[in-house]
């Protein structure tokens, strides 16, 4: 699988409203152990700031939007979630910022393993000597 991807979900839907379908392994390409959703942070915020030995992740921003800036060591890429049926998938040991959220932003993360605090590289250095070796 690629250090990253990004991800466009088809979006269905009928003159009742419109659906979008996230299923293991259709679109999303790891076993989800875990869920969270992030809401309610300003816009000079930044999350995230972080890399994971382990977990891979899938964000899809349900409402409203915001930024995600990955490095993947070698390469950095800004992508926008704008868009309920967009979403962007990150590898493990991809070094993710996530900002510029607007005020009704709801960003959605799913993820291959449960939380665990060890596997975080939260150093950009130690990061950065990790994955040029
Ligand atoms: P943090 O990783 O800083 O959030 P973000 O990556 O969105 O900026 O997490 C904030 C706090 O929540 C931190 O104390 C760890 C805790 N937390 C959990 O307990 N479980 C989780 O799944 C997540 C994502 C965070």
């Amino acid at each position: 699988m690629e250090l990253y991807k990004e991800l466009n979900f088809n979006e269905l839907g009928d003159e009742r409203g419109r659906l979008v379908i996230a299923e293991v392994p259709l679109n999303i390409p790891f076993d989800i152990k875990r869920i969270f959703y992030i809401y309610d942070t300003k816009g000079e915020i930044i999350r995230g700031q972080h890399a994971n030995l382990n977990s891979e992740f899938v964000l899809i921003n349900l409402c409203g939007k915001c930024k995600v800036k990955l490095d993947t060591g070698k390469e950095q890429k800004i992508v926008e979630l704008d868009r309920p049926h967009k979403g962007l998938y990150l590898n493990k040991m991809v070094w993710k910022d996530m900002y510029d959220f607007s005020d009704d932003s709801i960003l959605l993360v799913l993820s291959s393993h449960v939380y665990d605090a060890n596997e975080y590289i939260r150093d950009y250095d130690k990061f950065k000597e990790m994955v040029v070796k």
